[in-house]
């Protein structure tokens, strides 16, 4: 067992903020200044595409404080409708998140358009972005099995929509709304499970509840004026540091200026629920964002975790492959259901998480919608060969596990951690005491 002591003061800024605070820089009308944007190579995909479509855009790095450099990504926009036919299809390599967004605001500007992606996203569902957006009025084409490539033949003639979300999907929802935006009348959009709310948050969109419903109004055809964003550290980069305090006896770790959105950060109480010694310090709010420190104290163990309500799983869904593990290596068991999501991410994270469970000599049984770790069987001697399955959310957590805990791992395309956050294995080793 190691132990590891610090500060972590330069964690990821957010992945979910920073595409959104690219994509609504392109939509305003006038100069957004993007502090703190993210390097990973998700967030700079978003930007490749915009760029390729026309929209101007520089990044810079400056002063961050703590000592660092943090990135400032600038944009030049005259609103709306500031995009230009692509040359060529648009690159949104591993990230969902920039072809499914970028989906909604292409499908309202007058041109052709073609988005693409690695081979892992080439293989994710896009029927649920076709859908609304042909219901109001764009034509949009997929393969024969309801992926990408995506051709979208836009119109200035989007027509407004009722849209009852039919997963609980933020990118499905803010794809919808940045259409809804360019549409000729209100739009609204209804989750009855309610997902990540950065899009609302960020354009200021009135919500009401309804019955138990959420419900979305988006105005349609109405400017949105350029506005600076800050981007908070991401609350889904800092579970794999608490997991990584949680999992060696004795480790005290504090990680400044996290996104604590209740949406984002219901991991921290789930963690806290099964006896984790987690402390928020120095909360407040900034540009509607809650943020603040999370303290990490090593002084218990860890109840199992059972995670079965959908609405806890829709706020923790980017962190369940890292609490799986944790909670196999800190108590030798977890159950999950009501999670199919999970099949449909970078991987499928329930197989994936099973596989590699399994070569560690975990018994498990796996679900369609979930997954359970019954204990641990045997533990093998030498190196296990773990698949990340090119996922770096898979990579991550088995990559904690066996910094922690000092097991063996030969860990396939580790350089896919890149893909949300850069400096990972750096930032390990300057906690290790
Ligand atoms: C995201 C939403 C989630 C999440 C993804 C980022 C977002 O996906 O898994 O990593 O930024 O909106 P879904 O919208 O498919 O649930």
């Amino acid at each position: 067992m190691r132990v590891f002591k610090g500060e972590v003061t330069a964690l990821p800024p957010d992945k979910s903020i920073s595409h959104r605070a690219a994509l609504i820089g392109a939509l305003s009308e006038g100069t957004t200044e993007i502090t703190n944007f993210s390097g990973g190579f998700d967030n700079q995909s978003t930007l490749g595409v915009l760029k390729d479509a026309g929209i101007i855009l520089r990044q810079e790095d400056v002063d961050g404080g703590y000592g660092r450099r943090i990135r400032r990504v600038v944009i030049e926009s005259g609103g709306l409708w500031s995009f230009l036919p692509p040359s060529a299809p648009l690159m949104c390599n591993n990230s969902g998140s920039t072809m499914r967004m970028f989906a909604g605001i292409l499908a309202a500007q007058p041109f052709a358009s073609e988005l693409i992606g690695d081979s892992s996203l080439m293989k994710r569902p896009m029927k649920r972005v076709a859908d609304p957006l042909r219901q109001m009025g764009a034509d949009v084409e997929l393969s024969l099995a309801g992926t990408a490539p995506i051709r979208i033949k836009g119109t200035k003639e989007l027509k407004p929509i009722e849209y009852r979300l039919p997963v609980p999907s933020a990118q499905v929802k803010s794809l919808v709304a940045f259409a809804a935006l360019h549409a000729d009348g209100e739009s609204r959009i209804i989750e009855s499970v309610r997902s990540r709310d950065h899009t609302e948050v960020m354009l200021g969109l009135e919500s009401i509840e309804h019955e138990g419903e959420r419900v979305i109004v988006v105005p349609g055809r109405k400017a949105v004026a350029a506005k600076p964003f800050y981007i908070p550290a991401d609350p889904s980069a800092a579970c794999f540091i608490v997991a990584l305090g949680l999992l060696a006896r004795g480790s005290e770790i504090i990680i400044r200026d996290v996104c604590l959105n209740p949406t984002r950060a219901a991991f921290l109480d789930i963690l806290t629920d099964a006896g984790a010694g987690l402390t928020i310090e120095n909360q407040r709010v900034i540009g509607g964002e809650m943020i603040g420190d999370i303290l990490v104290q090593n002084h218990a163990g860890l109840e199992p975790l059972m995670i079965l309500d959908p609405q806890v799983v829709a706020y923790i869904i980017d962190e369940i492959p890292m609490l799986a593990v944790l909670s196999a290596f800190a108590s030798g068991r977890f159950e999950l259901h009501n999670a199919a999501e999970l099949r449909t991410k970078e991987s499928d994270r329930i197989d994936a998480l099973v596989v590699n469970l399994q070569r560690l000599g975990f018994d498990c049984e796996q679900y369609p919608d979930g997954f359970m770790v019954k204990g641990r069987r045997i533990t093998p001697s030498g190196t296990v060969v773990i698949d990340s399955f090119d996922d770096h959310r898979i990579a991550m957590s088995f990559a904690i596990a066996s910094k922690a805990t000092g097991c063996p791992l030969d860990i396939t395309d580790i350089d896919v951690v890149g893909v949300s956050f850069p400096n990972f294995f750096a930032l390990l080793e300057s906690l290790e005491a």
